[in-house]
């Protein structure tokens, strides 16, 4: 059981579609934010409520019966096996189907604020493209974060790729998940992770456009 560390509740609720173990689920919970998580696979160390399901018939099942007004933002990693140019030096981008079309479908149907993250090589606009070198992590991982409400907010520091900065090896994965930031993970799991500091920085910016946007009391 992963201990979780304090930090200030915001009162919003983020559905976590296509979770893993919780990289982004983790820094949306930095940020304030209460986090339930449906991934299609078991993810016993998956640290906040979760729900094993294929995330585009639950999406489109708690749109339905109106469970999905529960949820202030709505996440979802689609797998990137079928965008990123990885899986064809390894195999065939054919073996794996494309969920974020339908998925991107869906999100706009629930009605709720949303939030994409893929590969930079996957179709969706990059309101933000971010690399752990911009959040002093040791890491260079490049993800595309699409938004519902079209990027915009704080400015980062460049992508600065010094010498010394991890790329991801298997002969490292150990160091490469911690540097992530993803120390209460599993290897494995953290292959398809994404540091938590991504999704807390996006967290905080869907703040600042939440309050901007909210009418004046
Ligand atoms: C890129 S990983 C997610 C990483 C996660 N966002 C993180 O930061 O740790 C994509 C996940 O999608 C899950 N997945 C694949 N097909 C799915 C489906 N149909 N429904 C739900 N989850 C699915 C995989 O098990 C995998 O955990």
């Amino acid at each position: 059981m992963t201990t979780l560390p304090p930090r200030a509740p915001n009162g919003l609720h983020v559905l976590d579609l296509c979770s893993g173990a919780g990289g982004l689920s983790m820094g949306y919970y930095l940020a304030g934010y209460d986090v339930t998580g449906v991934d299609l696979h078991p993810m016993p160390n998956y640290p906040f409520t979760f729900h094993q399901a294929d995330a585009l018939e639950y999406l489109e099942r708690i749109t339905a019966s109106g469970e999905i007004e529960r949820y202030d933002l709505v996440h979802a990693s689609w797998p990137c096996q079928h965008f990123a140019n990885v899986t064809n030096w390894r195999g065939n981008s054919a073996d794996h189907p494309d969920l974020l079309t339908p998925g991107r479908e869906l999100m706009q149907a629930a009605g709720r604020p949303w939030v994409i993250e893929n590969v930079p090589e996957a179709p969706l606009r990059p309101d933000y493209l971010l690399c752990g070198s911009q959040f002093g992590l040791n890491v260079r991982r490049h993800r595309a974060f699409e938004t519902s409400w079209g990027g915009g907010g704080d400015l980062l520091p460049p992508c600065w790729h010094h010498k010394g900065l991890l790329p991801f090896m298997h002969k490292a994965e150990r160091a490469y998940a911690d540097a992530m930031g993803c120390t209460w993970m599993n290897k494995t799991e953290a292959r398809q992770a994404v540091p938590p500091a991504y999704s807390e920085w996006i967290g905080q910016q869907y703040l600042t456009h939440h309050q901007a946007a909210a009418p004046a009391a």
